[in-house]
């Protein structure tokens, strides 16, 4: 419950191809853009609608299109933005928040960097995007972070989740909906995500 397994032919595909280990830097950043289009498809098919009046070259309607203010993508620094290059295709007049923050490797805290976020996060659909959900301490840190600047109504994306990261995000964070590619086996002892595909970060990035 809160969880959105987005298992799409297309997305598994692609995500296998991810994974594997000789697939090149290049093709891992193409392949994360394409995925993100399908988890942003997901993540805003319930956007409300209301209609405009225009003229098709045949006929006046009511046309539906999007209600309200633009939604923000918040993208944690640095692996986020390999999702969020993706998702800005699919919805190029988001506004867009970036959270660094970087895990420590070996206590697994999460450490803030950077944050900058539109002033106005309390009137926007606010969704978090990072690839990789593990202990998910870096997900709920700038999650906290952007309900201190007024975000309360909050969606989390990611590529993959490990189980105890889901338990441990929805104990923190309750009400935010997760939409996930996948939910692997286990966390290991550096917190890295088993089966998993690596270090996101790295693997994007170098
Ligand atoms: C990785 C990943 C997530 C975080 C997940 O980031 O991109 O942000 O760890 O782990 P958690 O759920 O246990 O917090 P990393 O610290 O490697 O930074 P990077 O994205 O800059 O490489």
């Amino acid at each position: 419950q809160g969880v959105t397994l987005v298992d799409h032919p297309l997305v598994q595909h692609k995500l296998s191809l991810m994974r594997d280990k000789s697939t090149s830097t290049a093709s891992f950043r193409q392949l994360l853009r394409e995925i993100a289009l399908l988890l942003t498809y997901e993540v805003t098919r319930d956007l409300k609608l209301t209609t405009t009046r225009i003229e098709t070259p045949l006929a006046a309607m009511d046309a539906p299109i999007l209600e309200g203010k633009k939604p923000v993508f918040a993208s944690i620094l640095r692996a986020g933005n390999g999702l969020l290059d993706g998702m800005l295709d699919l919805v190029p007049s988001a506004r867009v928040a970036h959270v660094g923050i970087y895990r420590d490797p070996e206590t697994l805290e999460p450490h803030e960097y950077y944050f900058k976020a539109p002033e106005d996060l309390g009137d926007r659909l606010v969704i978090v995007v990072d690839p990789m959900l593990a202990t998910a301490n870096s997900a709920s840190a700038a999650i906290e972070k952007l309900r201190e600047r007024g975000a309360h109504d909050i969606r989390f994306v990611c590529l993959l989740a490990a189980p105890e990261g889901i338990e441990r995000f929805q104990k923190a964070q309750p009400g935010v909906p997760i939409y996930t590619a996948a939910i692997d086996e286990y966390l290991n002892d550096h917190g890295y995500i088993v089966p998993g595909l690596g270090d996101a970060g790295d693997r994007l990035y170098g």
